[in-house]
């Protein structure tokens, strides 16, 4: 058997292990197979590759020296992403996640450029077809590459993360996406540099002003539809790198995160269509919304505990707050003492809550809040009238009102946990200041809410103690 067929295999046994993967990552209980699953398709695709160019590189000195640089990058890389990942709160994820897109973004770009500058020796269809696979890879690596990097400003509160509006801002994307198609086959035609220079500027644009007119409540999809595009930036590398596995990978990316930014579409009443466009036909908000809108009532940790002994049923709604104040160790506590004492405890997770899919049930699963009690915001809406009282900790997006009754505001549409209509709400927050979004929340000022002022964890740790 030659070096490229047993890479071959082992690619194949890598893509076999990146969908058993994928599938593992679908649930809580699999979620640690999943990892082992990709851990291990990733080091046997790294594997064959360096052999592959070993032996490939075995008494050719130009060829040396290729291994030796794809060496000291991948020692070099390597240890930049262990020391990154190591040092990342779990907050920081979704802002390291959409550098890590933009890293994929810029190598599809420079493949790209290295097979223009580089043109292997090939005739009639099949170097048109090497001329359109530089011109896509290039385009939806420069996408890529600077919608993520926008991501990461916003993410980071770098940026504003409120929309940038242009004027005529759909036909300035209508207009970049029909010049791109113009500009491949003129390329295709008369491949000349000029004209990939004109796409990489054009695509990098696109790229910045897609991500920038998309506002903060939407932003989650966003980031899903920012790793499919690094899949399909990977998989235009693959083709002009001819190799199999980054094809089928890129695949795979691209394709489930598509299906995860329409699943968050759907979850977020937000059309898939108009979010991939850049928020086509999301107009600007009428308002700012940030004003106050009344008066605010306050509550402390023995009014709270108070109230919770009196309940007989509680739902418990997390949002990004928890994971800043790292309270899902006390909330935990809390569930197990309220339900030692017969209270019935739920928590209700809205699908955007916090900053990364799943983002409480793995801070929950962190802490050993059983399962059973975590349910989506779906299966705890209805039940809200009849709950003594509800906990919003660290949530507020997820949680307003406004999102359901003000079609004005800028998150109108969005289904949110309709906490509101239970008997009691507390309200664990620090200030009186807007969520991600910006938008501020009538919840605070409903009569039935009170708001416990202060870091999260501390006032649980505070309620914990008068209980
Ligand atoms: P947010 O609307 O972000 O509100 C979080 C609240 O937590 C803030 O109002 C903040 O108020 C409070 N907080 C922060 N630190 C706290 C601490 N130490 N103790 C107590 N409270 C604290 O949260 P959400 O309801 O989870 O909504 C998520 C938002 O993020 C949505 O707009 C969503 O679209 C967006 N987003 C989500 C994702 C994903 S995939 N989940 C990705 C990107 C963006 P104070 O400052 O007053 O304390």
């Amino acid at each position: 058997m030659t070096a490229a067929s047993l890479a071959t295999a082992a690619y194949i046994v890598a893509a076999v292990l990146f969908v058993l993967s994928l599938r593992g990552l679908s649930t809580h209980e699999s979620a640690r197979s999943g990892v082992a699953f990709g851990i291990g398709g990733m080091v046997l695709a790294l594997v064959a590759t360096v052999w592959v160019t070993v032996q490939n590189a075995w008494g050719d000195p130009q060829a040396s020296v290729g291994l030796i640089l794809l060496v000291v990058a991948v020692l070099v890389g390597g240890a930049i992403g262990l020391w990154r990942a190591r040092r990342v709160e779990m907050t920081g994820m979704p802002e390291l996640i959409a550098l890590l897109h933009s890293f994929v973004g810029l190598a599809a770009v420079l493949v790209g450029w290295n097979g223009a500058l580089n043109e292997p020796h090939l005739t009639g269809a099949l170097r048109d077809i090497h001329h359109a696979e530089v011109f896509i890879g290039v385009f939806i690596g420069a996408v890529t590459f600077t919608g993520s990097i926008v991501a990461f400003l916003k993410l980071s509160a770098r940026i504003s993360s409120k929309p940038l509006v242009l004027p005529g801002k759909n036909i300035l994307n209508v207009g970049a996406l029909v010049a791109f198609v113009a500009l491949t086959v003129w390329y295709v035609i008369t491949p000349a540099l000029g004209l990939l220079i004109a796409v990489t500027v054009l695509a990098l644009a696109l790229g910045w002003h897609l991500v920038a007119s998309i506002g903060g409540g939407d932003m989650p999809v966003v980031v899903s539809m920012l790793n499919s595009y690094s899949g399909w930036a990977a998989a235009a590398a693959g083709f002009l790198l001819n190799n199999d596995l980054l094809i089928v990978t890129g695949a795979l990316v691209g394709s489930s995160g598509a299906y995860l930014s329409y699943i968050m579409c759907k979850a977020m009443n937000r059309s898939f269509l108009s979010v991939i466009a850049g928020g086509f036909g999301i107009e600007a908000p009428r308002k700012d919304g940030e004003e106050e809108v009344g008066e605010h009532r306050e509550i402390d940790a023995v009014g709270a505990a108070e109230l919770l002994t009196a309940a007989s049923t509680v739902v418990i709604t997390p949002g990004y707050g928890m994971a800043v104040a790292q309270a899902q160790y006390p909330v935990a506590e809390l569930v197990q003492r309220l339900r030692e004492k017969g209270v019935d405890v739920r928590f209700g997770i809205h699908p955007v809550a916090g900053r990364l899919p799943g983002h409480m049930n793995v801070l929950l699963a962190e802490a050993k809040v059983p399962y059973d009690i975590v349910l989506e915001m779906d299966e705890v809406n209805d039940d809200l009238a009849d709950t003594d009282v509800v906990l919003v900790i660290g949530a507020n997006d997820t949680v307003n009102p406004a999102a359901a009754e003000d079609p004005s505001s800028p998150i109108a549409g969005m289904p949110v946990l309709r906490v509101w209509e239970a008997n009691n709400v507390i309200v664990f927050k620090r200030s009186m200041a807007s969520g991600y979004a910006g938008v501020q929340n009538p919840l605070f000022f409903r009569d039935n809410a009170a708001m416990l002022f202060g870091d999260a964890k501390a006032k649980v740790e505070e309620i914990l103690r008068q209980l």
